[in-house]
């Protein structure tokens, strides 16, 4: 039996993560999704958990297994994934935002299905934009006083690093993780950037589980020292 012998850096945490995309319902059949996999998160949760956390994984629509021993939440739309990550956020220690929530939702969601009316006309779709869940969540007194501490990710086409530098700063969260493309969604592998107050570093392009172990001993390495 193959086993992982990794040190319990993540002992007495309690780690939440989100994970995957957000569906956006337009009306019972239909909705506004992304590509997001869910697979950098669930890796993260299971790195996490491997590392002694308690973790809580929050998951859009995602066809993907539970890692052993994390206790998962599903949820559909952003304000799902909102109210069930603030219900979380207050016995957690770390929080890691991998979910690409979608930025907009349909105005009205109707309850039945839009019929088409035969003439070729089109519907006309208005969008309200969601509520930043992390930038909220970073900004609790908890975060704040880095009880909660807070990560953010950012899936750029260009410029990556001066976008997650300035995303970091708009979120108010201490670590930034920027996915160095091309193209993460989907792929089983990826390169990430970490940027915090310190600056920038690279994790080289390698499977998003051992991926996601690196970055969980960067996490650690970065919480407040508790003395007893
Ligand atoms: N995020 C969130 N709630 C939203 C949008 C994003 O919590 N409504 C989180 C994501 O989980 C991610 C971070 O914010 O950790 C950055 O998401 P991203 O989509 O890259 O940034 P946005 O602020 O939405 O800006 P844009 O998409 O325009 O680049
Ligand atoms: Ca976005």
């Amino acid at each position: 039996v193959a086993r992982h012998f990794t040190a319990k850096v993540m002992e007495g945490q309690h780690v939440l993560v989100s994970a995957g995309p957000t569906f956006e319902a337009i009306d019972p059949v239909r909705g506004l999704t992304n590509l997001s996999s869910g697979k950098m998160g669930f890796a993260i949760a299971r790195a996490a958990h491997e590392a002694g956390a308690r973790v809580t994984l929050v998951a859009g629509p995602v066809g993907l297994p539970t890692p052993r021993g994390v206790a998962r939440i599903d949820v559909r739309s952003a304000l799902e994934m909102k109210a069930a990550l603030e219900a979380q956020a207050p016995t957690a220690s770390v929080f890691v935002s991998a979910a690409a929530v979608a930025d907009w939702r349909p105005a009205t969601s109707q309850q039945e299905k839009i019929k088409k009316d035969g003439t070729g006309q089109v519907p006309t779709l208005s969008f309200v934009e969601n509520p930043d869940i992390l930038a909220g969540i970073a900004a609790s007194p908890r975060a704040r006083r880095r009880e909660l501490f807070c990560v953010g990710f950012a899936a750029e086409s260009h410029d990556l690093q001066t976008h997650a530098q300035a995303k970091r700063a708009r979120k108010g969260v201490p670590l930034l993780v920027g996915n160095i493309g091309p193209e993460t969604f989907g792929k089983d592998d990826n390169a990430l950037l970490l940027v915090d107050e310190q600056g920038v570093q690279e994790l080289p392009r390698a499977g998003k589980l051992p991926l996601a172990r690196q970055l969980v001993a960067e996490i650690s390495r970065r919480l407040p020292v508790v003395v007893a």
